[in-house]
């Protein structure tokens, strides 16, 4: 039977590009809440708006009262978490956001969801999928072994504290009242319609502006890329084939440093923008170090490889290539996102660096 599913910030980078994925590959009610913040971003979701069974809500997860009238009337089984702030820089500058969503927040659905099921006699086939990072398990040296499930964490900025904290209520959850929680950590992640204050799309804009390309520190940080399409195909295997209560690390074995990716991306510019205001490499600027910035994430996916069969399917250089292609062909999308607000943060963070 198909699920009917609430996708909590479906109008973002990972979850628009999930709620696709969804729509292509599983019939059933798709509801997406998303309060359509500064990077929630409904031309995301818009070919499917004509679409009969899909519904865009525009809420707060904080907000119980929606939460649990869209649980009701929409006959929802399966929540899969994606909401919430997800930007470490921003966590730094006001972390407070922080915690009112991704702890707040996340309680909120934990409640709204424990209520509907058991008021539906506690149907083992419910599901709620948090989706999560492999920044809560803090940082490793260079030679130090991959995160694994039972790393402890340790959390260094407060974007991964408070992701942390939601980590521990959604198993909590399971633990408690035997809600069928599931947890995925999942490594950075690149590819179509991630806003520009990542790494890897701020990188391409600045290259066709000709503004600085900011490496912080000296650029030897290192990162586990995965192409979305593939954290996408793994929490779909998570929800339909793991135990409630599992918990499950998704990563793309692929490790690279800042500075290697910024090279690639000036080099993949050269290729395939035609003209650019400036030779991209000269754009480099080292500037000072994100405070707490933590030296590398790599995470273990056996766990996920050997019980569920699930592997990533893209390669780094092929994705990064159709990754800078695609913001080349969709500046339609990504010009209005510069926006005087953007502008500001950008002006706040980059500024005096
Ligand atoms: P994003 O910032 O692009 O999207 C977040 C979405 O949540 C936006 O649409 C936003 O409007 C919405 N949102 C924020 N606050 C909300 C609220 N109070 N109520 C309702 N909606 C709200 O983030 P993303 O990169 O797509 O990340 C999605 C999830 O995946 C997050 O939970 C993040 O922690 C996790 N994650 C991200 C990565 C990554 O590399 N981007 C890696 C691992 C895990
Ligand atoms: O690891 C998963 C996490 O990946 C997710 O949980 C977060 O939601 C997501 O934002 C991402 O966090 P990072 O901090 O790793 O991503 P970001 O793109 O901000 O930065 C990637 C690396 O690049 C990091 O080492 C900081 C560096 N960087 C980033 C920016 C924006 C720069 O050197 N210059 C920059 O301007």
């Amino acid at each position: 039977m198909s699920k009917q599913v609430l996708i909590t910030g479906g109008a973002g980078f990972i979850g628009s590009n999930f709620v696709h994925h969804w729509c292509q590959n599983h019939d059933g009610r798709v509801v997406v809440l998303d309060i359509l913040g500064y990077a929630g971003n409904k031309a995301n979701v818009s070919d499917l708006m004509e679409q009969a069974r899909f519904r865009l809500v525009e809420g707060d997860i904080c907000d119980g009262e929606l939460v649990a009238a869209l649980l009701a009337e929409e006959e929802i089984d399966t929540v899969i978490h994606f909401a919430a702030e997800s930007h470490v820089d921003r966590s730094i500058l006001g972390p407070a956001a922080f915690v009112q969503t991704n702890v707040v927040g996340t309680f909120t659905l934990l409640e709204a969801f424990r209520n509907h099921w058991q008021a539906k006699d506690k149907p083992a086939d419910f599901r709620f999928l948090h989706v999560s990072t492999d920044e809560v398990y803090g940082s490793l040296e260079a030679d130090d072994p991959a995160f694994t499930e039972t790393t402890p964490y340790a959390p260094n900025s407060p974007y991964s504290a408070s992701k942390a904290g939601s980590d521990h209520l959604a198993r909590a959850y399971f633990h408690t009242y035997g809600m069928p929680t599931l947890i995925t950590n999942c490594s950075n992640n690149y590819g179509p319609y991630q806003f520009p204050e990542k790494l890897i799309p701020l990188m391409c804009l600045n290259i066709l502006l000709g503004k600085p390309l900011p490496v912080y520190g000296d650029g030897q940080n290192v990162r586990d890329w995965l192409h979305v399409s593939d954290h996408c195909s793994a929490i779909d295997t998570v929800l339909h084939k793991a135990n409630p209560g599992d918990v499950y690390n998704i990563g793309g074995n692929n490790q690279v440093k800042n500075l290697d990716i910024v090279h690639q991306l000036c080099d993949l510019m050269g290729e395939l923008a035609g003209d650019l205001p400036q030779p991209p490499r000269e754009l480099i600027t080292f500037v000072t170090d994100r405070p707490g910035h933590d030296r590398r994430y790599a995470m273990d996916i056996s766990k996920i490889e050997k019980d569920l069969e699930w592997t990533p399917a893209y390669n780094f250089e092929t994705g990064l290539r159709q990754t800078v292609a695609w913001y080349l062909e969709n500046r339609d999308w990504w010009q209005p996102l510069l926006s005087e607000e953007y502008r500001g943060y950008y002006d706040n963070l980059y500024g005096d660096r």
